[in-house]
């Protein structure tokens, strides 16, 4: 017997400064993971490339203006969670204009990469950071 699987394709990206910290974000009260700490990022709304929802949430979310050209693909997120199965590629992304603002109220940090793994993740996320410190620990 086949089992419906609803595939959800949300974008993150690892916003990464001249210190080579990483910046992630809380998910806040009364979302879903509320108070776990992600990269940020959302969902596609229709007809949206990722690349364009992930420049539009880093406008609403941050405040930040970036450029296609200056994400890159890194690496992506493959996880069953009950409800849906989450396909998450992660973009890194080093220039970008304006300074980062928290627009939603959630909380933000700017985390070496060593220390990524002191901040509770969603599930999906943890497997994001090996990929980031070896990139980053030059
Ligand atoms: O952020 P949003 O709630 O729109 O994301 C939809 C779902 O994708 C979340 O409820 C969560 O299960 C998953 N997600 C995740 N890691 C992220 C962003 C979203 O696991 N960084």
């Amino acid at each position: 017997m086949t089992q419906d699987i609803k595939l959800l394709l949300v974008v993150a990206v690892a916003l990464v400064d001249q210190d080579n910290r990483i910046l992630l974000a809380q998910r806040p009260e009364g979302k879903q993971l509320a108070g776990l700490w992600e990269f940020p990022g959302g969902k596609l709304e229709p007809n949206e490339r990722p690349e364009q929802a992930l420049i539009r949430e880093l406008k609403e979310e941050l405040g930040i203006d970036v450029k296609e050209d200056c994400l890159a693909p890194l690496t992506f997120a493959s996880f069953a969670y009950e409800e849906f199965h989450l396909l998450m590629p992660l973009y890194i992304c080093r220039r970008w204009e304006g300074f980062v603002q928290s627009r939603e109220g959630q909380a933000l940090k700017w985390v070496k990469p060593l220390d990524l793994r002191q901040y509770p993740m969603p599930p999906a996320d943890e497997p994001l950071i090996p990929p980031l410190i070896d990139l980053l620990n030059i």
